[in-house]
């Protein structure tokens, strides 16, 4: 059943990939920055639980610290095993950046391999419902993108990028909440190979522009979505990251502006499986908080 429904919601996207991206992905790149498509499976609806199961893994880690620390262990534990190189990053699990100026945010990052870590060498962690319900609810959800990401590297020509013993691009799993007393400071470039923009509670706060030799504030807009999440088609952006210089491929950067109230985000990363990073200057970004 599962295996099913994972079976045609990859045909689902494939379809949208196929037609929604007539135009060659690089050229989509170069020209917009990004390429939107629609995810009609995985609505408004399941992303509004997965914030409300996030508010209840804050609320729970904010009022009991000893938790929060014991993830923060677990992590550090994680990324000195060899699943860390799959990843090539150290960012895994719980950042509580609410009372950082100019962070002013909390964003948890899933990986299935940091979930299976923290089922086998922490059992204890299955008894806090909090946890194990957020866990459940990023696998469930993150799931079906690893095959964007095989086809966007395929029909990019670099599906080496994703070699390894798994078979399958290391994805990392984001969802972010930006307080209300967020406030947007400067554009910045993904480590990724891929990013794909999945939802969020204001999708128009979310500004980038096409790579370019320099950049000035005016440069950045939000997407026209074709897409709507108030129909139940969620816009995705998929956006290169900053891992694909050696293709000659460039970063799109981008910016989430403050709003009124807070925001929701949820993020999948393709990373690079066993990589080091090249050393690359990128064209400098504008400052947004200064007139
Ligand atoms: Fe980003």
């Amino acid at each position: 059943m599962g295996f099913q429904k994972t079976l045609s919601l990859c045909f689902f996207l494939s379809i949208a990939f196929q037609s929604l991206f007539s135009a060659p992905l690089i050229e989509q790149f170069k020209h917009a920055g990004y390429a939107e498509f629609c995810d009609k499976r995985q609505g408004a609806a399941a992303f509004n639980s997965l914030y409300a199961q996030f508010d209840e893994l804050i609320a729970f880690l904010q009022s009991n610290p000893v938790w929060a620390q014991k993830l923060q262990s677990v992590k550090e534990r994680f990324i000195r095993s060899k699943a860390r190189n799959y990843y090539s990053t150290d960012f895994f699990g719980f950042y509580d950046e609410s009372k950082r100026e100019g962070r002013r945010q909390i964003s948890f990052y899933y990986s299935i391999h940091f979930h299976e870590f923290i089922d086998s060498y922490y059992p204890e962690f299955s008894q806090v419902p909090e946890i194990v319900r957020f866990l459940e609810a990023c696998r469930t959800i993150q799931q079906p993108y690893g095959d964007v990401f095989e086809e966007a590297a395929a029909e990019l020509g670099v599906e080496t990028i994703f070699a390894s013993k798994y078979g399958s691009p290391p994805l990392l799993f984001k969802v972010v909440k930006y307080l209300s007393s967020y406030i947007a400071t400067k554009p910045h470039y993904d480590g990724s190979a891929f990013s794909l923009f999945l939802d969020s509670t204001d999708s128009q706060s979310l500004l980038l522009a096409p790579y370019q030799s320099s950049f000035t504030v005016e440069d950045f807009a939000s997407p026209p979505r074709e897409f709507s999440r108030q129909e139940d088609q969620n816009s995705i952006l998929l956006i290169p990251g900053a891992l694909l210089t050696d293709f000659f491929i460039y970063p799109t950067p981008h910016i989430v502006l403050q709003s009124e109230k807070s925001r929701y985000a949820a993020v999948a990363f393709a990373m690079r499986p066993n990589y080091t990073p090249q050393k690359c200057e990128f064209s400098s970004l504008p400052r947004f908080d200064i007139d």
